[in-house]
């Protein structure tokens, strides 16, 4: 590279590099070398893109979620303009969407279902054109993607918008193909993802989800004004904890020596902890190549136990108060047939070393937004066992960024 001063000027042909002075007189330059590239400009200082995205969460969900808030605690959801007129006309919402985006739809399920008591049903966008539909002009779709620009997501849009829904698209990729063909548009702002491996996405879809589920929840008076402005506070928190959740990588790169050798591996969980071992299962198996399965704890004995063996890495999430007893119970099970179990959860568990033989403590949230901070550990376990095995973490073999076939 040559550096040059103002005024000065290039002349670059096939063969040759000459440079100019502002008078047009012949000068040499010292020529410096690069030794970075391009690439790790962008990753700024971080050895992948995937761990700088890891860590960007804690931006990419305040700038998500605190410039939707105003200074009384009301959320400005310009974005589904649905006033309560309308959103009495809505009978069903239809999540739509693949992969991680999917699993962040499985969250978002939970999430209205119980605020707005509203009925959700989730598809894989894939299979959406060639499921029984009940959807017609009172049905609400939510598609979800990352890009904006999945050829089976389209699809799915396509067919929505023929039966008349009302299409509210939760992207992350401004004037995307989705986006431009729906009636309302929740921009998550994560910035770019360039890692094939989905991690800030995946947490601004699910504040997307968490805003737009106390919204209807107002909009359908299932919450007073003041639970409302409660929620909404506790909200305002989740940037703050997702930070303090990042520290959770030391544990994490211990846990992922101890599983990198691992042929396969389980995470089990109930109720929402079951949707995030859903995405911590994905991350693991897409970077890792470890065969990575999830269940619902509960389903265990009805097949999948007997997969388990001496040192099998199952790991629990356990954040959901009302259903801590039935996961330990599951977890004490594959323990007892020689796993290595490893817990990933929010609450102070009294004897907690008698299930797991390793324990990631994350923040406590309430209840019902602590996926947020429990699919952390599972980002950070999947990079570094991906690391430890060599692989190529940001770009997986057979993977592409953005799914544009179908
Ligand atoms: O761009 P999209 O959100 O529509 O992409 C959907 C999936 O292809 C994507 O989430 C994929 O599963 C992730 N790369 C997994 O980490």
């Amino acid at each position: 590279m040559y550096y040059i001063d103002n005024g000065e000027m290039v002349v670059l042909t096939k063969d040759n590099i000459t440079i100019y002075n502002s008078k047009g007189e012949k000068i040499e330059k010292e020529k410096s070398v690069i030794t970075w590239d391009m690439e790790s400009a962008t990753k700024a200082g971080y050895p992948h893109f995937m761990l700088k995205e890891i860590n960007e969460q804690p931006q990419a969900v305040s700038d998500t979620l605190l410039r939707r808030i105003d200074k009384n605690n009301n959320l400005i959801l310009d974005d589904i303009r649905l006033d309560e007129d309308e959103i009495q006309k809505i009978k069903d919402i239809y999540v739509v969407a693949c992969g991680t985006a999917y699993n962040a739809g499985l969250i978002g399920k939970y999430i209205i279902e119980n605020l707005a008591n509203l009925r959700v049903r989730v598809d894989i966008a894939s299979e959406f054109r060639y499921n029984k539909q009940f959807i017609n002009e009172n049905t609400l779709v939510i598609l979800v993607s990352q890009s904006g620009e999945t050829a089976d997501t389209l699809a799915a849009q396509k067919l929505a918008k023929t039966k008349g829904c009302r299409i509210l698209s939760i992207t992350n990729v401004v004037g995307s193909s989705v986006a431009r063909n729906s009636d309302d548009v929740f921009y998550t702002l994560a910035g770019p993802e360039i890692a094939v491996a989905s991690t800030k996405a995946y947490t601004t879809m699910l504040v997307a989800f968490y805003m737009i589920g106390v919204e209807l929840a107002k909009l359908k008076q299932e919450i007073n004004i003041d639970e409302y402005h409660n929620i909404v506070e506790k909200l305002k928190k989740l940037p703050q904890k997702v930070k303090e959740t990042l520290f959770v990588e030391k544990k994490c790169i211990e846990i992922a020596e101890k599983i990198k050798n691992s042929k396969s591996a389980f995470y089990i969980g109930r109720g929402l902890d079951d949707s995030v071992g859903k995405e911590g299962a994905l991350k693991l198996k897409e970077i890792s190549y470890i065969y990575t399965e999830s269940f619902a704890a509960g389903e265990l004995k009805h097949g999948t136990i007997a997969l388990i063996e001496k040192n099998t890495p199952v790991i629990a999430v356990v954040t959901q108060d009302k259903l801590l007893d039935k996961t330990m119970s599951n977890i004490q099970e594959v323990k007892a047939r020689g796993a290595y179990t490893i817990i990933i959860t929010d609450k102070h568990i009294e004897d907690i070393n008698n299930y797991a033989d390793d324990v990631i403590q994350i923040p406590e949230v309430y209840d019902i937004f602590s996926s947020i901070l429990a699919v952390i550990p599972a980002q950070f376990i999947a990079y570094y066992t991906s690391i430890k095995k060599g692989n190529d973490v940001d770009k997986p073999r057979n993977l592409a960024k953005s799914v544009t076939v179908e």
